[in-house]
């Protein structure tokens, strides 16, 4: 069976309350609920983390790097600031798929750029909760 790694960045833990206006209602129970529907249809085995640093992303992801065949990954704002981030991706060698709920090209400049996308598959943004569930599609045809 395959398994696949999916990790949450700083602030998602508040998905839900934290501007819905932006990111919507959906909490972030409710995205892992999806996910796994989907991974129990395919039978795919998700592990999902949620972490609010960056240094413990950057541990994930390197010991995930013999243990899992797949990431899916919204790096929050981290997206926009983290070599560090971007190097454990390419040093794992986890093909990697990046989410955003938001379309971060609409939105502030500092968004605009994301360290991650050129070293995901690919990038999959601005429809919320689906961004998630069109990505963990995506990785998974990918596998
Ligand atoms: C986000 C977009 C980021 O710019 C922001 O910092 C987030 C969430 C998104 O899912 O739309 O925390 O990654």
């Amino acid at each position: 069976m395959k398994k696949i790694l999916v990790i949450h960045g700083p602030n998602l833990n508040l998905l839900g309350e934290r501007e819905p206006a932006i990111y919507g209602r959906v909490s972030l129970k409710n995205i892992n609920e999806e996910l796994k529907k989907i991974s129990r249809k395919v039978k795919v085995t998700l592990t999902i983390k949620q972490s609010n640093y960056e240094g413990e992303i950057v541990d994930l992801i390197a010991k995930g790097r013999n243990k899992y065949q797949g990431l899916l990954i919204n790096p929050a704002a981290y997206t926009h600031t983290s070599v560090a981030i971007r190097d454990a991706i390419l040093a794992s060698g986890i093909p990697t798929v990046e989410v955003h709920l938001s379309n971060i090209c609409c939105r502030e400049e500092f968004r605009h750029k994301s360290l991650v996308s050129p070293v995901a598959r690919g990038t999959i943004m601005g429809f919320g909760l689906k961004s998630y569930t069109l990505g963990l599609a995506a990785l998974i045809d990918l596998l």
